[in-house]
């Protein structure tokens, strides 16, 4: 069964409060909080400010994804935000090890985050370090775009370096997934599943959290 990590950037950021209890009272495990720099994506989200607003109504496990160039100055900002994880891009990290480390060095968990176009084998000698690997299933910078489908053969893929370099390691999907496709994603072997658009837009976001934790199992 897979864990379901809505993201708050589909959310009505003028009603940022509302969103939290309805995932406090939702099946999703996580929160996904989606940070884009304007630099190493063409978008601007949103910063520690907001996430540590975020955080503070929430007991949930939040989950930053950092589309952000040098990562390595605002860890310590969403640390005391109150995440309980950074995954950081690896086409951003020049000394991505360096980067984990100081990510761990404050007790949380570490994530590499992956483009469309970057090969997992990559991640070959960082997998044993980290927690979750962060599959981009869309070009990172935007919510509601399709899912793309060579995704499933990266996960598999990464299932195998998995299973080889670290057991323990959560395969997170992000980008697209909706109820259409959730099913099959999560039988590759997908652990955690962010969705945007899918939760937010949905008639019944509840319904629909619910429905996604259902066909992923
Ligand atoms: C994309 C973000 C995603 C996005 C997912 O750059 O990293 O987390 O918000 O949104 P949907 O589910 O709408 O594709
Ligand atoms: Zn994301």
């Amino acid at each position: 069964m897979a864990i379901i990590a809505p993201s708050l950037l589909a959310a009505d950021f003028l009603h940022l409060a509302d969103a939290c209890t309805m995932l406090n009272d939702s099946e999703a495990e996580w929160f996904h909080l989606d940070v884009m720099d304007g630099r190493f994506v063409p978008n601007i989200s949103y910063g520690p400010a907001i996430i540590d607003a975020i955080c503070s109504q929430t007991t949930k496990f939040c989950d930053a994804h950092l589309m952000i160039e040098e990562p390595e100055k605002y860890v310590e900002d969403f640390y005391k935000a109150g995440v309980h994880q950074i995954s950081v891009h690896i086409e951003a990290c020049k000394h991505l090890h360096r980067n984990i480390q100081q990510i761990k060095s404050f007790g949380i968990k570490a994530g590499v985050a992956v483009n469309p176009h970057t090969p997992v084998q990559l991640l070959e000698d960082i997998l044993a370090d980290i927690d979750t690997v962060c599959l981009m299933s869309v070009n990172p910078g935007f919510g509601g775009q399709k899912f793309r489908e060579h995704t499933i053969s990266k996960i598999h893929q990464l299932q195998e370096m998995k299973l080889r370099l670290n057991p323990n390691l959560l395969i997170e999907i992000d980008g697209g997934v909706d109820n259409t496709n959730a099913a099959r994603i999560a039988a590759a072997g997908a652990n955690v599943l962010v969705a945007g658009s899918a939760v937010f837009k949905a008639d019944d976001p509840l319904g629909m959290i619910a429905e996604l934790k259902r066909i992923s199992s």
